[in-house]
């Protein structure tokens, strides 16, 4: 099953061919126009822009929490009921140290508050958070993709694999286009796109 979209695409490989390409691009504006400096720094107000700012022309549903349950891989994340009351309380969540700034990004994920488009938009959100706080990035090329997906897929219980490897790729280079391009292509290729490039893909509004 497809999920319902604004371009009316029913096969699930088009759409994320598409997808990928549409959204990279606007990955590509966010930094570019200086757009991303607008999101509020480790609140979902913030998640919700760049969750908007990417996916705004594929999905109705973008920047607001969704009305459905969902699971991957056997865990359920937040169920709808608390979906609002846990994003209150994440808001709120120290960000001053990186234990505190990682235990805040698991948070977010158990929150998943997003049908779609959770993981890319967020890990840009974590970013933001590491920037301003400690005046770091995460280069996510140093993240081998399986050891990433598992320990996410642990972290609601275990969060020691995450940090370690979050810790172990922290880079002083927060001014750097390309830490934050091949961190996009990266990101995507963790959910499974990898049919362009951010620099291969013309800016949005000469396509
Ligand atoms: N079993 C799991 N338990 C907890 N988190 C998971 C699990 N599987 C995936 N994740 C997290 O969810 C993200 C994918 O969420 P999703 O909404 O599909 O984002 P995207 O659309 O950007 O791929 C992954 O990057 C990972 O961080
Ligand atoms: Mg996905």
């Amino acid at each position: 099953m497809v999920l319902k979209n604004k371009l009316n695409i029913t096969q699930s490989s088009e759409l994320a061919r598409v997808e990928e390409k549409m959204t990279k691009q606007k990955a590509k504006e966010l930094y570019d126009s200086g757009d991303i400096e607008l999101a509020e720094v480790g609140t979902f107000k913030g998640l919700a822009y760049i969750h908007e700012y990417l996916f705004q022309d594929i999905y109705d549903f973008t920047g607001k929490i969704r009305d459905v349950n969902i699971s991957k891989g056997g865990f359920r994340f937040a169920p709808v009921m608390y979906l609002s009351a846990s994003l209150d309380y994440i808001d709120k969540m120290p960000q001053s140290t990186f234990d505190e700034i990682v235990e805040k990004y698991v948070e977010m994920n158990v929150a998943h508050p997003f049908c779609e488009g959770n993981g890319r938009s967020t890990r840009i959100w974590l970013d933001l958070i590491f920037k301003q706080e400690l005046h770091q990035v995460v280069d996510w090329s140093l993240i081998d993709k399986e050891d990433y997906l598992l320990a996410m897929e642990r972290s609601p219980i275990r969060d020691i694999e995450i940090k370690y490897l979050l810790k172990g790729a922290l880079t002083d280079a927060i001014d750097s286009r390309e830490i934050y391009t091949k961190g996009i292509d990266q990101s995507y290729y963790y959910e499974g796109y990898t049919t362009y490039t951010i620099e291969e893909l013309p800016d949005e509004d000469q396509s």
